[in-house]
């Protein structure tokens, strides 16, 4: 039987956990012709990277940062990964390319029992990360409030999305009464891992629900804030583990083994919890 192939791409690449996450998924469920590698590609040559991908045969790939919008150029996006801006997995037998992150996203909040419909929602950050999680929100009835350094960019990402919100200081958004909060920033990241991108001069709503996408510390300052303010907290190793396994069904066209992904990934970054 041929090798099925599927890869990550990104510039730089390295430290993807995808590859460990998805080949320990493969084996689980005993696709043992299945493999998942990691190439880095450096943005000029993205088109002819995924073309050169598919006339070799592979099956399918995740994109990440810096290509997922470049990626929509690429491929037969579908009307989520064009809403969202974005591109994170593209099955080559159709070309088509998708966004897992909004799902995985907001799977991994109702897996945390967080309920949004109706609810104020924070979001630090206008990038990426923040249309995903903007998008999903926003069609799951909840009342956006987003918080970036850059608030044009942030009233950008609203009209873009056809999403009502407001742009509000960090100050301003604990006044809306909101209780969840959701960093969409990489701030707080490895090596800085004593920034947080909730400012040290305003106190945290009480009782907060905040969901760190970062998961390099697996415990940042952010997560400490959150705790100290007597509310819950939770990194962004789920929505990982929950977008890599919507793009698995997506290709092997089987159901994946989500404990074993969230098990590799907690095991690579030496996580005991
Ligand atoms: P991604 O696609 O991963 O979301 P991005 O598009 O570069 O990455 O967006 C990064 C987000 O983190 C932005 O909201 C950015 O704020 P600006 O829009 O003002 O640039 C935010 N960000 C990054 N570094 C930051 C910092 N040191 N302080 C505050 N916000 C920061």
């Amino acid at each position: 039987m041929a090798e099925k192939r599927v890869a990550a791409i990104g510039w730089p690449i390295e430290h993807s956990l995808s590859p460990a996450m998805h080949n320990a998924a493969f084996k689980a469920v005993g696709l043992s012709d299945w493999s998942y590698d990691k190439f880095a590609v450096p943005p000029d040559i993205l088109g002819l990277s995924l073309r050169e991908m598919r006339d070799h045969g592979f099956v399918g790939c995740n994109v990440t940062v810096p290509h997922k919008e470049e990626a929509l150029k690429w491929t037969r996006a579908d009307e989520l990964s064009q809403r969202v801006g974005a591109v994170n997995t593209i099955d080559f037998r159709t070309n088509r390319g998708t966004n897992t992150d909004v799902q995985g996203f907001m799977d991994d909040l109702r897996a945390n029992d967080v309920v949004v419909a109706d609810q104020p929602v924070i979001v630090l950050g206008a990038g990426g990360a923040a249309r995903a999680a903007v998008y999903g929100l926003a069609q799951a009835g909840a009342h956006l409030i987003v918080v970036n350094r850059t608030p044009e960019r942030a009233e950008r990402l609203l009209a873009d999305l056809f999403v009502k919100g407001q742009v509000l200081s960090a100050a301003e958004g604990v006044q809306t009464g909101a209780k969840i909060i959701i960093n969409c920033t990489s701030v707080g990241m490895q090596p800085k891992v004593t920034e947080s991108p909730w400012p040290d001069n305003v106190a945290m709503p009480e009782k907060p629900f905040v969901y760190d996408m970062v998961y390099r510390p697996a415990r940042t300052r952010l997560i400490e804030q959150a705790e100290q303010a007597g509310g819950r907290a939770v990194n962004g190793l789920g929505m990982l583990a929950r977008q890599g396994a919507l793009a698995f069904t997506l290709w092997t066209g089987v159901d994946a083994p989500l404990d074993v992904m969230l098990n590799t990934l907690r095991e690579a970054l030496g996580m005991t919890t």
